[in-house]
């Protein structure tokens, strides 16, 4: 087995620099900035705005007092920024090397095809694919230099290994994308820097609030809202949802195992419920589709129980929120 996919011992990522960006709202990368800083880890948050980094790494200092941790504005698809802030951290955090740089900034536009802007697809290939090919180009040469043991994960998710599905094109297509690359970086990495270890998250359903984030960045672009004025917002309401933070002891599980395809699904012990989403069962679906030639659209013609026709949003996770929204509605 290649170097690439064995398993790391997360204590080497002691007092190293965790690199996080699209961790200034209240999601996915925030649950990993804190579990970086629970690991002795300092934390280096990128996201869009001021008022989200100042007030995350606000919230962080005070969380743990002996790491270091910085708050940086940063635009990921906009490579200058990204080389601003890697000169930043160098400048605030020196004598520190950097053990993981996570690419986690997202967005997402839930229309279908038809419906669906030429600007949103733009800002979700942008930001989705392009924002993670600028973080690589930023911050894998700084690895290769230190040629130490290190992490590089890039965030896309379960839709980038099923099938395409009604709702989310965009989305789905730019996660599709972000999984090629990163098998690529992979490849590149294999044989010239086995030191670092490549990943590709694949999360199932976390809290966050991202379809909110993804407006309200949209709406700051557009002039509607004044940067200085966004805050963080609110995460979503499904409770089998994971929590973040056990969301991101999975993902270093997931590195201490040596895991490239790190699918994060709500399973126990990081959640504490028996409704998984069953993210397997579906990739598995579309390889027996692709074996077979043939594409199965049967989920298209009903809606399922998650309430639209979906080949993802199914199974016991679903299954199990139709059952409650049902016993809800009898009791009003
Ligand atoms: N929450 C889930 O269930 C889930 C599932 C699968 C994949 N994901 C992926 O996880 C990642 C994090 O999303 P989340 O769900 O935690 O939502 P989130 O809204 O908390 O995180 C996305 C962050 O990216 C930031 N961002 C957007 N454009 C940016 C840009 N140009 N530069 C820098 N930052 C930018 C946003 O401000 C936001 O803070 C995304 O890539 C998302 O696609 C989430």
């Amino acid at each position: 087995m290649a170097v690439q996919e064995s398993k790391f011992n997360l204590t080497d990522l002691h007092d190293t620099i965790a690199v996080v960006t699209g961790a200034g709202n209240h999601g996915i990368g925030w649950g990993l900035c804190q579990h970086a800083a629970s690991l002795g880890m300092h934390v280096v948050i990128l996201d869009l705005h001021d008022s989200l980094v100042d007030q995350a790494q606000r919230e962080l200092a005070e969380l743990f007092p002996d790491i270091q941790c910085l708050g940086l504005k940063c635009d990921v698809t906009d490579p200058d920024s990204l080389a601003k802030c890697l000169t930043t951290l160098q400048q605030q955090i020196p004598d520190k090397r950097i053990g993981a740089v996570f690419a986690n900034a997202g967005v997402i536009f839930n229309h279908t095809i038809l419906k669906s802007t030429a600007e949103e697809w733009l800002t979700t290939l942008n930001v989705n694919v392009v924002g993670v090919i600028n973080t690589i180009k930023t911050f894998v040469p700084v690895l290769q230099q230190q040629q130490t043991p290190a992490v590089f994960s890039a965030t896309a998710s379960i839709g980038g290994l099923v099938r395409g599905d009604a709702g989310a094109a965009s989305y789905q297509a730019s996660k599709h994308a972000v999984v090629a690359l990163t098998e690529a970086l992979s490849f590149e990495l294999a044989l010239k820097s086995p030191y670092i270890h490549v990943h590709v998250l694949c999360p199932c359903i976390v809290q966050s609030g991202l379809g909110r984030t993804s407006k309200v960045n949209q709406r700051v672009k557009s002039g509607e809202i004044e940067a200085a004025n966004v805050e963080p917002t609110r995460l979503s309401s499904n409770d089998l949802a994971m929590a973040t933070e056990r969301h991101a002891e999975q993902v270093f599980d997931h590195i201490a195992d040596g895991n490239f395809y790190m699918i994060t699904d709500n399973v126990r012990p990081y959640v504490d419920h028996d409704f998984p989403f069953d993210g397997l069962a579906v990739v598995r679906e579309r390889f027996e589709n692709i074996l077979q030639l043939k594409l199965d659209n049967s989920d298209a013609q009903k809606p399922g129980a998650s309430g639209i026709a979906s080949a993802i949003l199914k199974g016991p996770m679903f299954d199990e929120l139709e059952r409650r929204s049902l016993a809800k509605q009898k009791k009003q």
